[in-house]
């Protein structure tokens, strides 16, 4: 091809955090141009945006439905080739679907969708359409997980008998949604960013498969803790015995001093354990995909926990 691949961006603001990193690393290697974008939901900041970075104001949309409505009837040698989709995690089907069904290709954030369902149907379009969309799972190209991967190819770790990854974060262990937070309001609402929250979004989905995502409520040292437990995102294998752990991640708020922790656990068919900081406890809980338990301070499950308690 003898041109620059012609991107558009959907979400991206200019008080965004991974937009501008898209804009960036899609600048790095000088084949692609950015020519549009329906940058934000603030009011006036996707036009903000589309003068910080001197587009043309014609193709600087309020919208995304705008966007690919308007694009897609644009003369082929104008029109995008693809767009970057960086909204919070519940505008990432919408903007998808349509920008295939308007003939883009697409680049997504993680996570793909809000449920396998609306992943399907993406993968569906793309079947039909031979389109590519492509997911960002960043972590992947980082040196150390390359490094990884190849220890585990050549054989130098042996067989695998289990992977466990921490990803120790601290920005969230303060009340940030309360002031107003832009990343941080989403990102703790599960309407928002997705079942899984906050773990979902940074730790579970840029693990390596299977490694299960989880979140598990209770008490610690009388104090109340609270959060809601889901099952696993990937099921136990059939099969699978009691002592076949799939790592899950667990995430807990001390309600009181407001703090929050993060720990690593490991969940089987039929059991979780849990471990904090300088305890160990292990609490039985049934295997239930439809489920959400909330374990009591010593261990009990004490019911389904569907919402968060604050
Ligand atoms: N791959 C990674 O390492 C990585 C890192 C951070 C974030 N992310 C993902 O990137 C996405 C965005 O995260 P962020 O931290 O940049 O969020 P953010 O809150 O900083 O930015 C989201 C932007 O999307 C805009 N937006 C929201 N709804 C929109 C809509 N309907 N149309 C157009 N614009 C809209 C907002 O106004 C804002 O500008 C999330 O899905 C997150 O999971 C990935």
């Amino acid at each position: 091809m003898k041109r620059k691949l012609r991107m558009g961006m959907v979400g991206g603001g200019l008080t965004s955090f991974i937009g501008p990193v898209h804009r960036k690393a899609a600048g790095i290697d000088g084949e692609i141009e950015l020519v549009c974008g329906a940058f934000s939901v603030v009011p006036g900041e996707s036009k903000q945006t589309g003068e910080a970075l001197y587009l043309n104001p014609k193709r600087v949309y309020e919208t995304y439905q705008e966007m690919f409505e308007i694009e897609k009837n644009m003369p082929p040698d104008q029109r995008i080739d693809f767009v970057s989709v960086v909204t919070p995690n519940h505008v990432h089907f919408g903007p998808s679907k349509m920008a295939l069904e308007s003939g883009f290709h697409v680049i997504v954030e993680k996570p793909i969708a809000f449920s396998v369902e609306e992943a399907k149907t993406l993968q569906k379009i793309v079947a039909k359409t031979g389109l590519i969309l492509g997911l960002t799972h960043t972590y992947t190209g980082y040196p150390l997980v390359k490094e990884a991967r190849n220890m585990v190819a050549t054989g130098k770790l042996g067989k695998i008998r289990k992977v466990f990854v921490e990803y120790p974060q601290g920005w969230l262990s303060t009340l940030l949604e309360g002031t107003g937070n832009m990343q941080a309001s989403w990102r703790t609402d599960p309407k928002q960013s997705g079942m899984g929250g906050a773990i979902g979004d940074k730790l579970g989905k840029h693990k390596p498969a299977p490694i299960a995502v989880g979140m598990i409520g209770g008490a610690l040292a009388g104090k109340a803790l609270w959060d809601m437990v889901f099952p696993p995102a990937v099921p136990p294998e059939p099969g699978n015995g009691p002592d076949d752990d799939i790592p899950v991640e667990v995430f807990l708020r001390d309600q009181q001093c407001g703090t929050r922790l993060q720990t690593a656990h490991s969940q089987s068919v039929y059991r979780v354990g849990y471990r904090f900081k300088d305890e160990e406890r292990v609490a039985e809980l049934p295997y239930d995909p439809g489920e959400a338990l909330l374990v009591g301070a010593g261990g009990e499950i004490t019911g389904p926990a569907r919402k968060r308690l604050d």
